[in-house]
């Protein structure tokens, strides 16, 4: 049966990014095979350094991606520390990690652009991305755009470790869903916590609607033909609204005599109304004490096991001793 993995960092509330990018593809995909998808905790400390903080991110993940479908019968769902096995093949998969494979990953150099410092846990960040998805002999990885050169780096460190220890790992595949690839944000850039310009699922009403109205346009008036393609209301509106809802904008743009802020309060509309059985379910399962955790608790054990299995493999091929 095929094995499906993808991993979300808890580092703030959940955005559209993450729900088209990663999370609805890998809700679809649960049908599909067995599902491991976790919460990137250990990631995570690359950016939130606050006890506190962490822990109600992690809580707050896991009852987001919960409410938009993840189905714990069919997926194992974790916090990726509840396995702490996958420090250890980090660990070991460093030991076959060139650096410059590191030194030229995109997401290292662009964090440190955002003016992150460069700790050697955000520079050894993919090595344990490599061991989320070998620890679990993934076939399957459905992440965004952002996460195509992690999956490369996964790829040639399995290559490598296999040329130098033998077959060990399996090699797995990104599945990157072409329309949903890259949302972009309110100003048209990637949608990103790091940039500031996400707009969360599950925000309130109010907050909602005011980060669409704030979305950037160009200054074109009421009254002139604006163009659909290259406008990110017309891009974010494409994900939620029926594809009739999508032409009758389309043709507005191009006829002129709307103007910007009119549009936005469609978009808002069915953004909110997208995610309104969502954010219902989300209440029904705040109301149910102990489920979230038991959720956790349940997934971690499953994943523990699977972990188990594919650490004695890797600690018989580099001659460590297996445990007993
Ligand atoms: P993270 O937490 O930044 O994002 C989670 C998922 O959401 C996708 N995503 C987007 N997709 C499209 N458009 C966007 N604007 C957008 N923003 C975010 C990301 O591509 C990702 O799939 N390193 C990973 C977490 C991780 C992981 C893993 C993923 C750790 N280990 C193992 C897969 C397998 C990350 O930081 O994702």
């Amino acid at each position: 049966m095929k094995r499906i993995l993808t991993g979300i960092q808890p580092t703030g509330t959940l955005h559209l990014g993450n729900y088209f990018g990663a999370m609805r593809p890998a809700i679809a995909l649960q049908e599909e095979g067995e599902a491991f998808y976790f919460i990137a905790d250990y990631h995570a400390l690359t950016s939130v350094q606050d006890p506190a903080r962490l822990r109600e991110y992690n809580l707050g993940v896991a009852l987001d991606f919960l409410a938009c479908g993840l189905d714990p019968a069919r997926a194992s769902f974790f916090l990726q520390s509840d396995v702490p096995q996958v420090t250890e093949l980090a660990w070991i998969l460093t030991t076959v990690t060139p650096m410059g494979l590191l030194e030229r990953a995109h997401s290292y150099k662009d964090k440190l652009a955002h003016g992150l410092p460069a700790s050697a846990g955000l520079f050894t960040y993919p090595v344990l991305m490599a061991a989320d998805i070998l620890l679990y002999d993934s076939d399957v990885v459905p992440v965004g755009k952002d996460q195509k050169q992690h999956l490369e780096i996964t790829r040639d460190l399995a290559v490598k470790f296999n040329e130098t220890f033998g077959e060990t790992f399996k090699l797995p595949q990104p599945r990157i869903q072409e329309t949903t690839a890259t949302v972009p944000g309110l100003d048209g850039q990637k949608m990103s916590k790091s940039y500031g310009n996400t707009i969360e699922i599950f925000a309130d009403e109010k907050t909602m609607r005011k980060k669409i109205m704030s979305l950037v346009t160009d200054s074109t008036p009421v009254e002139a033909p604006k163009d659909p393609e290259g406008s990110n209301i017309v891009a974010l509106y494409r994900l939620v609204a029926s594809p009739e809802d999508v032409a009758t904008m389309e043709r507005e743009y191009r006829a002129g005599g709307v103007g910007y802020g009119d549009f936005k309060k469609r978009l808002f509309g069915a953004v909110w109304e997208f995610f309104a059985p969502m954010r219902q379910r989300r209440e029904e399962i705040l109301a149910e004490k102990g489920y979230v955790d038991d959720i956790l608790a349940h997934g971690a054990r499953q994943a523990r096991a699977s972990a188990n299995h594919v650490m004695q493999r890797v600690r018989k091929a580099v001659g460590l001793r297996e445990q007993p």
